[in-house]
């Protein structure tokens, strides 16, 4: 029997500790206007942003893409993405509505830029916005080089009478090393890296931004963050999903690229990281790209101990009737994985011999993300004849989605004559204790990139390390078939049974 607790966290005891800054008057530019990210993410987090007056009062919104809307069909469309908006009203919505326009153009015909010149001259008299211009590139990555060749040569790039102009790319950061290098190349004959946010949203999330809290605002952690306390970490990010309607960018991609060169090993960085002296942008930066360097590389004679990689089945049970091949767009022979689950080992002193094992995956059982910490068993036993081993080992859950909070499991004895003892957990729920408002993980990211911190974007360094660290894994597996093994799962399981192997060859277990 395991029971539960709730602790209760004073946040009135004394003043909250807080740094804020305020952002600049700005022109948000959307390339990418028509697509997915735009409309389900980006212009609900400026409407939120809006909302909560985390947007400057003079800014203007300009949606750029090769369709061709009309003004009044991008206001719908922009209308319609904010429609089950909570605490919004019908005024509020039609005011941001009118800061909001739209230019059509193909992304490599320089005509567009000159236009976009001239339209965001006109919003900055009609806005105020001060010749500020963040340009959002919510594009294939493809498009990232002429879009910003484009840009460039309209002048656009060029930071004049202290105005900013900052470009904003979305990962995947290229298709592979190769092409995220040639993406840098090219970006940096145009803007400085400081004028580069490579955004990841999963660094936007409150619980990722906690465990640096949690590691370096706490005094008890840290001493215990280290090989002799800790067994093994685990990494999961489960989503219950499929591809939805993403399928021509995921048959490109597959979880490898989607998830683990980014989301996966910057989660990993931060648990994993030394203390930076200060948090600021580069300093900490220089922190995730030591441990990144520090990752172990994968043996491409032995990979199938190191990584197991799955395509998910229908499963009727699940309510899952398609399985991954039958998803519309998708190749029916398409041998692109949806999970991947993998061991890693960091070479450094703080983390030598213990495993950091990881997965994530599509149509999982159940939508999760967190990361476990299981710490050693006690070095003895003073409750003979237990053994210490079967104590249950003491394990720190960093819940990061969707029920956000912090579990511990602790050994504890069961009220009675008896001596018995139970596993206790001890839980701290956000939605306990801050309410069940969870800021959205685009909204803080583009405050970041209005107010000019960059500390929460990836540094090209880290893009680049993240790469290296998986091209060996993605070179074998197309050009060795015998490392390629895609091993189905059923819809609604925790993906392949082989992904378990990897565990319990340290007698291990996926929590
Ligand atoms: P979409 O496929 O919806 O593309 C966005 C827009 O780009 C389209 O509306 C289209 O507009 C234009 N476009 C697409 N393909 C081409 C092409 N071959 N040539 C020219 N224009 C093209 O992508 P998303 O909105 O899903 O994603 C945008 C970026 O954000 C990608 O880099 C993606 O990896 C990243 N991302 C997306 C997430 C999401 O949840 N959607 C999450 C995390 C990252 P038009 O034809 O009108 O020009
Ligand atoms: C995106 C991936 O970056 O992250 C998607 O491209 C994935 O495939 C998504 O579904 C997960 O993000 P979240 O915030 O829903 O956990």
């Amino acid at each position: 029997m395991t029971t539960s607790r709730s602790l209760a966290l004073h946040t009135d005891v004394r003043e909250q500790l807080c740094i804020e800054n305020k952002p600049d008057p700005c022109t948000i530019v959307i390339f990418g206007a028509s697509g997915d990210l735009t409309h389900r993410k980006l212009i609900p987090a400026l409407f939120g942003m809006y909302l909560k007056k985390m947007l400057p009062e003079q800014f203007a919104i300009l949606g750029c893409a090769r369709s061709v809307i009309s003004e009044a069909e991008f206001a719908k469309m922009v209308r319609e993405d904010l429609t089950d908006f909570e605490g919004a009203g019908a005024d509020e919505t039609e005011e941001f509505v009118r800061h909001c326009s739209y230019l059509p153009g193909r992304y490599d015909n320089q005509q567009v830029y000159d236009e976009l010149a001239v339209a965001l001259r006109k919003l900055e008299e009609k806005f105020q916005t001060g010749g500020n211009c963040l340009f959002y590139f919510a594009t294939p990555p493809s498009l990232f080089i002429p879009i910003t060749e484009g840009l460039s040569s309209a002048r656009l790039t060029d930071e004049r009478r202290g105005s900013w102009s900052r470009i904003v790319i979305e990962k995947p950061f290229g298709h592979d090393l190769a092409s995220s290098l040639s993406i840098d190349k090219a970006l940096k004959q145009h803007v400085a890296e400081s004028q580069i946010y490579r955004i990841d949203h999963y660094l936007g999330k409150e619980t990722v931004q906690n465990i640096l809290i949690l590691r370096f605002a706490n005094a008890i952690f840290e001493p215990l963050w280290n090989r002799k306390y800790i067994d093994h970490v685990q990494i999961t990010v489960a989503e219950t999903l499929g591809v939805e309607n993403r399928a021509g960018y995921y048959e490109q991609a597959g979880a490898l690229r989607d998830m683990f060169q980014n989301h996966m090993i910057q989660m990993l960085a931060l648990t994993a990281m030394e203390p930076p002296a200060q948090f600021e942008a580069n300093r900490y930066r220089d922190e995730i790209v030591k441990l990144i360097r520090a990752i172990r590389p994968f043996p491409v004679e032995e990979l199938d101990k190191w990584l197991v990689r799955g395509q998910y089945q229908a499963a009727d049970e699940a309510g899952v009737s398609l399985s991954y091949r039958e998803e519309a767009g998708v190749d029916a022979e398409s041998s692109v994985e949806t999970f991947v689950a993998m061991k890693m080992m960091i070479d450094n002193w703080r983390w030598q011999g213990v495993p950091f094992y990881l997965r994530s995956g599509k149509r999982l059982k159940n939508r999760v993300s967190e990361i476990a910490i299981t710490f050693k068993p006690v070095p003895h036993s003073i409750f003979a004849p237990v053994q210490p081993e079967q104590l249950a080992p003491n394990v720190l859950v960093l819940k990061i989605q969707p029920e956000e909070g912090i579990g511990l499991t602790l050994e504890a004895k069961t009220p009675g004559p008896k001596l018995c003892m139970n596993s206790l957990s001890l839980n701290f729920s956000y939605k306990d204790i801050f309410g069940g408002f969870t800021p959205n993980a685009y909204e803080r990211l583009l405050l970041d990139c209005m107010t000019g911190d960059q500390t929460l974007f990836v540094r090209n360094d880290a893009v680049e390390l993240a790469w290296e660290v998986f091209m060996p894994v993605l070179d074998a597996w197309s050009k060795t078939p015998e490392t390629n093994a895609l091993r189905p799962y059923k819809a609604g399981s925790w993906g392949p049974v082989k992904a378990d192997d990897l565990l319990a060859q340290a007698g291990h277990k996926w929590r």
